[in-house]
């Protein structure tokens, strides 16, 4: 069985550390972010189509040096092709029933008891469900108690909500559901196929189910989602190999051969490889980039420096993206994915 594994967006909620990095690749407790999903693919699963495009040899890269005992398809869109036309794309690796996983998601999610649940309503689709309570920020599911979804709406007000259920970002589709995407434009297939699919076939199955749910797109979750797998796996801290670690921390993730001076004080804070933090330092809920540099006695709040950045001594900044370098060509100016929620 293939799943197609979305991971051609450019990220752009969580630059500037997707300047320099797919985003499927940022780090979670220093692991590839792809790698919790490839790890829970279920044993039916034995091929794996990743949907590049944004940074694809680095993808490639990795999945050249790192064995997960199934086949890999690197299936590399000439242009971004959105949620739909990449599905549509590795359709020449598509022999049955498939999932398609979207790359940027951390849950508890049963592929296995999804793909029964599938099974047992003929589905031509099924989407996984996740419930939420603001419901205005999200596409909600009009879905029925049998678990028919027969329609979806955009960021309803509470009161007109058909449900608390958004799409959680995993659907296992049957091949004829290829037929309703156009090849070769960009095509979201929430917005787009979902609902015409739902209209033709009336087999457009939701499946809720419990535990956790973490969609990593901006910068807020993708610090959040650290401090909830340290706190599942009851870690105070997070740290890398060869640390030099003289400063306090509460809530942190450090990566390898991280210097962090005297006195120094982190609260909830990612810091990627090789960084430098010198003494005196306060972070509060920030992300710093690998090779970074931070100057002693700074100050910073709520704030990310992408990879390679340095920042003199004494600096104060609060709400601020850090990025000295040139943007890569290409990068989108404003979102061009199609986000889930928000
Ligand atoms: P933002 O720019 O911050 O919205 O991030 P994003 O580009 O990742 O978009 P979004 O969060 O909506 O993407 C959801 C999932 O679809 C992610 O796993 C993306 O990698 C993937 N995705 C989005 N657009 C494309 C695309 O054009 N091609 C492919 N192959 N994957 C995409």
């Amino acid at each position: 069985m293939e799943a197609i594994i979305l991971a051609g967006g450019f990220g752009t909620r969580l630059r500037p550390l997707t300047y320099t990095r797919a985003k499927s690749l940022l780090p979670i407790l220093n692991k590839p972010m792809i790698s919790y999903l490839i790890d829970y693919l279920p044993k039916e699963v034995d091929k794996v189509i990743l949907a590049v495009n944004y940074r694809k040899n680095q993808i490639e890269r990795y999945f050249k040096e790192n064995d997960f005992g199934k086949e890999i398809i690197v299936n590399d869109e000439p242009e971004p092709l959105g949620t739909g036309g990449a599905v549509k794309f590795a359709e020449k690796h598509i022999t049955g029933r498939f999932f398609v996983l979207n790359s940027d998601i951390i849950c508890s999610l049963n592929l296995d008891s999804m793909i029964k649940f599938h099974k047992k309503n003929n589905s031509a689709s099924t989407i996984s469900l996740w419930p939420v309570e603001n419901v205005s920020e999200f596409g909600v599911a009009d879905v029925e108690d049998d678990g028919n979804i027969v329609g979806f709406v955009e960021k309803p007000k509470p009161e007109d909500a058909p449900s608390n259920f958004i799409n959680a970002g995993a659907y296992l589709l049957e091949p004829e559901v290829l037929d309703y995407i156009e090849a070769g434009r960009l095509i979201s297939m929430e917005k787009e196929i979902f609902p015409q699919i739902i209209d033709d076939t009336g087999r457009f199955f939701g499946f809720k189910f419990e535990g956790h749910w973490r969609d990593i797109g901006r910068i807020s979750s993708y610090i959040d989602v650290h401090k909830f797998l340290m706190r599942k796996e009851k870690m105070e801290n997070y740290v890398g190999e060869s640390p030099e670690i003289h400063g306090k921390l509460s809530d942190c993730c450090i990566g390898d051969n991280v210097y962090i001076g005297n006195n120094s004080k982190l609260n909830s804070v990612i810091v990627y490889d090789n960084a430098r933090i010198e003494k005196d330092v306060v972070l509060q809920n920030c992300v710093v980039g690998e090779n970074c540099k931070i100057g002693m006695s700074s100050d910073l709040k709520n704030t990310v420096l992408g990879d390679n950045e340095t920042l003199n001594e004494n600096s104060v900044l609060d709400n601020k993206a850090v990025w000295s370098q040139p943007i890569p060509e290409g990068y989108p100016k404003k979102q061009i994915g199609n986000v889930i929620g928000e």
